[in-house]
């Protein structure tokens, strides 16, 4: 199922996560054991179908503001017998307005619209509980080297830089940036001051 939605993707165009990156995020899944996620970019469907097989006990709220691609992503999820536990939202996650789940979530997944990172971050954080993990695809998009980039994306890479900067000053969050395949932020919240290693 989940290598035929890569392969889905793969011919129509679809971005979903390079298997190096869906590889980290089973691993901190199956680690964590979060009971409630929020996804910020479902596309098809891929990374909530690989969140829900790689833990039971996990619910999963994922927004995608492409309406065709979220209608995709809930024929995969049914199809998968997944869809009592992945809830596609069709909305910009820029306008989730509060809790999405009334009580705080365990797992926060960004990866979607990367200039928009630090909104999600602002707007989504406060409702992420203690000790609660954030995750974040693309976190070393384009090695955030404007150098070696073409100029159209040089705002993007100020932004995700600035993002990455903001996460590594934020006390209550102990987070690293780990170079898998375009970069993964991995960030843990707690209450007071999360970091152990200060390098
Ligand atoms: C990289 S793809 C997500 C891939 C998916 N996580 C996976 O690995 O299977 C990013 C998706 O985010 C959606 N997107 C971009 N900005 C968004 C926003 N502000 N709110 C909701 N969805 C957004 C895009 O339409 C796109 O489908």
């Amino acid at each position: 199922m989940l290598s035929t939605m890569r392969a889905h993707a793969r011919r129509e165009g679809i971005p979903v996560l390079s298997s190096g990156s869906a590889r980290f995020l089973t691993h901190i899944v199956r680690l964590a054991k979060p009971s409630r996620v929020l996804e910020i970019g479902t596309a098809i469907g891929y990374s909530a179908i690989l969140m829900a097989k790689a833990h039971p006990d996990v619910h999963i709220k994922t927004f995608e503001k492409d309406e065709a691609l979220a209608d995709r992503a809930r024929g995969y999820i049914r199809e998968a017998g997944l869809f009592e536990r992945i809830e596609v939202v069709c909305a910009d996650a820029r306008d989730i307005a509060d809790n999405p789940f009334d009580v705080p979530f365990d797992f926060l997944f960004i990866d979607a619209g990367k200039a928009h990172y630090e909104t999600f971050f602002e707007h989504l954080s406060p409702y992420l509980a203690e000790g609660g993990v954030l995750l974040a695809d693309n976190a070393r998009f384009m090695n955030l080297d404007k150098s070696e980039a073409p100029k159209r994306h040089h705002r993007l890479i100020e932004r995700m830089t600035a993002f990455n900067e903001r996460l590594e000053r934020d006390r209550r969050f102990d987070a690293h940036v780990y170079d898998i395949d375009d970069g993964m932020l991995l960030a843990i919240k707690e209450d007071g001051d999360a970091t152990l290693c200060d390098e």
